[in-house]
């Protein structure tokens, strides 16, 4: 079993992967603790409330940063990116998001701990040994590890969904964990412990249809619904948002990032092309602001080595998540 703490801004595929997480029996989730990100603090909190009161899970929640470490410190830095495609209004008026707000869940009724989320990663990482996975932007764990860089010895490995290094989603460079808080990634990616990658090369290598959705909704019980619902509604508002992961402007099947940092943990043979790369995050504040930049010359000594998945099996990772959700049953 596999002791962790998700990292996460809660967000239709964030709560896919703490359903996974939660299932299966593979996995001990911990702790969740909740970042700025896909949506404020306070709506990617509530959201991850709302999912762990739904699947009936004890797992503590906890509320971390509201801002980056230091980007809305620095004037224009956000000007420069074109084609911010998170939100448009579509022919009716209406704002078409590729996260909603709030997830269609209850209000949650349970709260958050009282310890703020960095804190609790220092004291936890001081005393025991976990493996971290970060989906959202780094910005609790960055802070935690600035606190106190020993808590990396603890870090059995550090699994983080973000950047592109062939391919970027927020802006013409950059993926969004990666853009939102380009400080944090750079010190996630140079951490002194086992650091994963999973970019969108490896997360838009396994794209999901509506049909997908409704193949993990037939699976029977609430939490493979809810599951296989998100998809459904992610594909249909990558549609009204008007995002495609292919060439083809039309396909608006999605990838479900998050998750499959949390799939990889169970069973990594999913992964089909996994290397060990020497990587960087840019944070000069330009046009390729919180880009990944892997170096790949083979002649210069490796310097921040770390493990970035390219290519996952589509249908191995299916089968995966229906076994999970099946043994949930
Ligand atoms: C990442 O950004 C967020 O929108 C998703 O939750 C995922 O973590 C994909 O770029
Ligand atoms: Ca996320």
């Amino acid at each position: 079993m596999r002791k962790i703490i998700l990292d996460c801004d809660t967000g239709t595929d964030d709560a896919m992967a703490i359903i996974m997480a939660a299932l299966s029996k593979d996995i001990d989730l911990s702790a969740i603790t909740c970042v700025h990100g896909n949506l404020p603090l306070r709506n990617t909190l509530e959201n991850t409330l709302r999912v762990v009161e739904m699947l009936g899970i004890d797992v503590p929640v906890y509320k971390g940063c509201p801002e980056p470490m230091v980007q809305h410190i620095l004037p224009g830095r956000i000007l420069n990116v074109r084609g911010q495609q998170q939100k448009r209004t579509d022919e009716n008026g209406e704002t078409a998001r590729i996260h909603d707000e709030y997830l269609p869940l209850p209000k949650a009724t349970i709260k958050e701990q009282p310890q703020h989320a960095v804190s609790f990663l220092v004291d936890t990482l001081r005393r025991e040994k976990l493996t971290v996975v970060a989906v959202g932007p780094g910005t609790n764990v960055a802070m935690a590890l600035r606190m106190d860089p020993s808590i990396a010895e603890n870090i059995e490995e550090l699994v983080i969904m973000g950047g592109g290094v062939s391919c970027s989603n927020i802006s013409q460079a950059a993926e969004a964990n990666f853009f939102w808080d380009p400080e944090a990634a750079s010190i996630l990616l140079s951490a002194k412990t086992k650091v994963t990658v999973f970019p969108l090369d490896a997360t838009t290598s396994a794209l999901f249809t509506e049909a997908d959705g409704n193949d993990f909704r037939a699976v029977g019980g609430r939490a493979s619904d809810f599951f296989g619902s998100l998809i459904v509604e992610f594909v249909q508002r990558m549609a009204k948002v008007g995002i495609s992961n292919t060439a083809d402007p039309d396909d608006h099947s999605c990838a479900i990032h998050d998750a499959l940092c949390i799939l990889y943990l169970i069973d990594p043979s999913f992964v089909t092309d996994i290397r060990h790369e020497t990587a960087f995050v840019d944070v000069s504040g330009g046009f390729a602001d919180g880009m990944l930049i892997v170096d790949r010359r083979s002649y210069f000594e490796k310097i921040g080595d770390v493990n970035i998945a390219y290519r996952v099996d589509k249908q191995k990772v299916k089968n995966l998540i229906l076994d999970i959700l099946q043994s949930a049953n």
